[in-house]
């Protein structure tokens, strides 16, 4: 799978938001720096977090185990599926919101906001 991805704290300087429909569009166009926005390629059978590891990139993560949260993104198109989830509210789940230590993605195309720490609500989450 192909998955394009961004930084929340780029959302945060530059005043977008998760519902933004060209939120992606206006990333890609605002010259932003290879840890901030950019694509990874995941393959078969292989975790989101594990995937940007092995491309070079540092996203959060703690428990690397569905435990803890540090380690949630934004899946803000396509979809990934998670084995299980004991943390993420129903609410959190509406929004997006999944782990990526253990999501694996199930369309072909995905495009997800990492580093979501500061997200109302995960917060208190996080071990
Ligand atoms: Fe703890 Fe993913 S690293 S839930």
């Amino acid at each position: 799978a192909r998955v394009e991805f961004l930084d929340y704290d780029v959302l945060t300087d530059h005043g977008w938001s998760l519902a933004d429909d060209d939120l992606f569009e206006k990333a890609a166009e605002s010259g932003l720096d290879g840890d901030a926005y950019g694509e990874v390629f995941v393959e078969p059978r292989t975790n989101l977090l594990k995937a940007a590891e092995d491309a070079g990139h540092s996203w959060p993560f703690a428990c690397r185990g569905g435990a803890c949260a540090n380690c949630a993104v934004a899946v803000v198109e396509g979809d990934v599926k998670m084995p299980s989830n004991h943390i993420l509210s129903e609410e959190m789940l509406e929004q997006g919101v999944r782990l990526s230590c253990i999501s694996l993605p199930v369309t072909d195309d995905l495009q997800v906001v990492y580093n979501i720490e500061h997200l109302p609500g995960l917060d208190e989450l996080r071990l």
